[in-house]
């Protein structure tokens, strides 16, 4: 079956400028691992709290904030998602947030919903710009964090698609010994001879300070410059401005599932391209995710049962992602 063409698209309509922020709720919102009211931490919920003394924990040698790229309606994928990091081993001596991001919730359906989601979970943050996929949407998350999150601001941003399954204790592991500025850690897209102009749209992590920097760059919106492939965008913007100098390919361990599954390896720090439930439930079974639950004879699931049905979703044609329009081979 043929996919849908938006679901080879990175990137899609106009640009709506980015003039306030707003973030729900205003509680604090909870930390993977932590004890807080989240969904990150669920399985805490319906226990009382009060009751079980947290330990003391040891102070983080570094932060993560980690924005999911989403939209209001896809609840059920969000769903999955969270229960995907909040059955993760906690990354350790770090602090790491995990935040699906939205533009504007125009529709008061979805607003509704959304304020009870963030309500219950206290992980949605809403920016202030137009919902249109990708267009624009990363230059509103990059620009508006370091405002948003001044008070207590966080060694690394990164950016992930509600597509990808990320093992953030690798990540952490990845980012620990490496520098805390000038940072711009994903998966090298190649060009040329350049193995990484810019990092995958799966998933990518800048500094802090590389932050701050596109957030102060009006530049990038006087130029019009946040339309198109937001990934190789930014790749764009930092290498005109000379940023993200400490650049880090980990190519391997972050990649895209095969369409029929079977490229998982323990290494990972990412995979991306889980674009349906078929997919999702391949990755909680090849990273023991369902192995983890507790035996009982309230359920009887089939877990070992590889499921081979056929995949309703395809790669897309590689000329999608071609960069032509902003990285050209000059040595030609
Ligand atoms: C987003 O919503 C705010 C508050 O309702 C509004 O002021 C702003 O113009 C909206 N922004 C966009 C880009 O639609
Ligand atoms: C940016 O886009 C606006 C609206 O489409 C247009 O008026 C303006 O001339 C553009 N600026 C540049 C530098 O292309
Ligand atoms: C899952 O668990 C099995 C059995 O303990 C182990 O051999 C395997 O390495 C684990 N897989 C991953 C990805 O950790």
């Amino acid at each position: 079956m043929k996919p849908p063409p938006s679901s080879c698209l990175l990137l899609g309509a106009p640009l709506a400028l980015l003039v306030v922020v707003f973030v729900l709720p205003s509680l604090r919102p909870p930390q993977l691992g932590s004890d807080g009211p989240g969904a990150l931490c669920g399985r805490r919920a319906a226990t009382n709290v009060a009751a079980v003394a947290p330990p003391q924990e040891p102070e983080p040698e570094l932060s993560l904030l980690i924005g999911i790229l989403t939209m209001p309606s896809r609840r059920e994928r969000r769903d999955i998602v969270r229960m995907a990091y909040a059955l993760q081993p906690p990354a350790a001596r770090a602090r790491v947030d995990v935040r699906f991001v939205f533009c504007n919730v125009t529709d008061p359906v979805d607003a509704a919903l959304a304020a009870v989601e963030a309500r219950r979970h206290g992980d949605i943050l809403v920016l202030n710009c137009a919902e249109n996929m990708n267009d624009g949407k990363t230059h509103a998350y990059l620009s508006s964090v370091p405002r948003l999150f001044a008070s207590d601001p966080y060694d690394y941003v990164m950016k992930a698609d509600d597509d990808t399954y990320l093992r953030v204790a690798a990540l952490v592991e990845e980012l620990r010994g490496k520098p805390r500025a000038d940072l711009y850690l994903g998966r090298g897209f190649p060009v040329c001879d350049d193995p990484a102009p810019f990092m995958h749209g799966m998933g990518y992590v800048v500094s802090w300070d590389v932050a701050e920097w596109v957030s102060g760059n009006e530049d990038i919106l006087r130029n019009n410059d946040t339309r198109g492939h937001e990934d190789r965008l930014l790749g764009k913007w930092l290498n005109a401005g000379g940023r993200g100098k400490n650049r880090y390919n980990i190519k391997p361990r972050m990649y895209d599932v095969h369409w029929d599954v079977d490229n998982f390896w323990p290494d990972t720090v990412a995979v991306h391209r889980l674009k349906d439930n078929r997919r999702w439930a391949a990755v909680f079974r090849y990273f023991n995710v369902t192995a983890g639950i507790t035996p009982s004879n309230l359920y009887h699931l089939p877990l070992s049962t590889h499921t081979s049905s056929v995949s309703t979703w395809r790669l897309c044609p590689l000329a999608v992602f071609l960069p032509e329009n902003i990285y050209r081979c000059t040595s030609k």
